[in-house]
């Protein structure tokens, strides 16, 4: 079903945001250098899912390049059903929404032009370096920091209204149990406070940059990038696909986005959707 027509009556944009909300449109918005994105905004405290909520808007109230951002999100999605959990006024949790003027097979490759701005900006900020894990999480020291949610509309394969959903764990120190050794935040692996306007910024000028890229050239070069940042190649891994886990050898990324592996007895596989883990054997 698209759910790109569906327009709600929304309180005004004013409204929604709380004094409290460190994440205000004005803070945000002062010294970003983009032409289109963040240019609109939709600020919260809290919201079910940044994602949810960019579904329910339209392309008038929401052209592209519009943000929409929250301090605590109470239903947030991750991939494949999982839930995104992070605390509340100590993370970056948005969407962005994008009308592509290009085609599904390059529209697809959005998550890894996400990856890269978002990589790029923690760089910038912090210093510190992260990588790539396919699909669309990024890592520091083997643990997740970051996760990317694609989401499109789509009418007989054109592409409508795409919504590119980040949560980065920024200023969180306390993971749950279950998490602890799983994921970290950038606080924890530079040991410094950071900036969550300023790296947001960085990260709205990243996504901005690199989005021009891929409307202009080649995929190739997207993903090349990409393949550089992401420690899979080469190397065996185990690839989780529709609930099974067999093990692999991780060969390229396809024009489309999709992992070429090398099963065990030799023959290729391109996996579409799932998820992959290095094997340490
Ligand atoms: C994953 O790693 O599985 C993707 C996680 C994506 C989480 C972000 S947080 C902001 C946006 N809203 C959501 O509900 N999910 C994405």
């Amino acid at each position: 079903m698209s759910v790109s027509n569906i327009s709600l009556d929304l309180p005004s944009n004013d409204c929604l945001l709380s004094k409290l909300n460190m994440m205000n449109k004005s803070k945000i918005q002062k010294n970003l250098t983009t032409i289109e994105l963040g240019k609109n905004i939709f600020a919260f405290d809290t919201l079910e899912s940044t994602n949810t909520y960019s579904k329910t808007l339209n392309q008038t109230n929401a052209p592209h390049g519009t943000l929409v951002i929250t301090e605590e999100q109470t239903g947030g999605r991750g991939r494949l059903n999982r839930r995104w959990i992070a605390s509340a006024g100590e993370n970056l949790l948005f969407s962005v929404i994008l009308y592509p003027d290009f085609d599904i097979q390059k529209a697809m490759l959005l998550s890894f032009v996400g990856a890269l701005a978002v990589t790029d900006a923690i760089e910038s900020v912090t210093n510190l370096s992260s990588t790539c894990k396919w699909p669309n999480d990024i890592l520091i020291n083997g643990k997740k920091v970051c996760g990317i949610l694609l989401e499109s509309t789509v009418h007989h394969s054109e592409v409508g209204k795409l919504i590119l959903g980040i949560g980065l764990n920024v200023n969180q120190t306390d993971f749950p149990d279950d998490l602890r050794y799983k994921a970290t935040s950038l606080r924890l692996e530079s040991g410094k406070e950071i900036d969550r306007i300023v790296l947001l910024q960085k990260i709205l000028e990243e996504l901005e940059n690199r989005y021009t890229e891929l409307s202009h050239f080649p995929p190739s070069q997207i993903i090349n990038d990409w393949k550089m940042k992401a420690l899979i190649f080469g190397k065996k891994i185990t690839v989780l696909e529709n609930e099974f886990s067999f093990a692999a050898t991780a060969i390229d990324v396809n024009e489309d986005g999709s992992l070429m592996v090398q099963t065990e007895d030799g023959s290729k596989k391109n996996i579409v959707a799932g998820d992959v883990s290095l094997s340490y054997s």
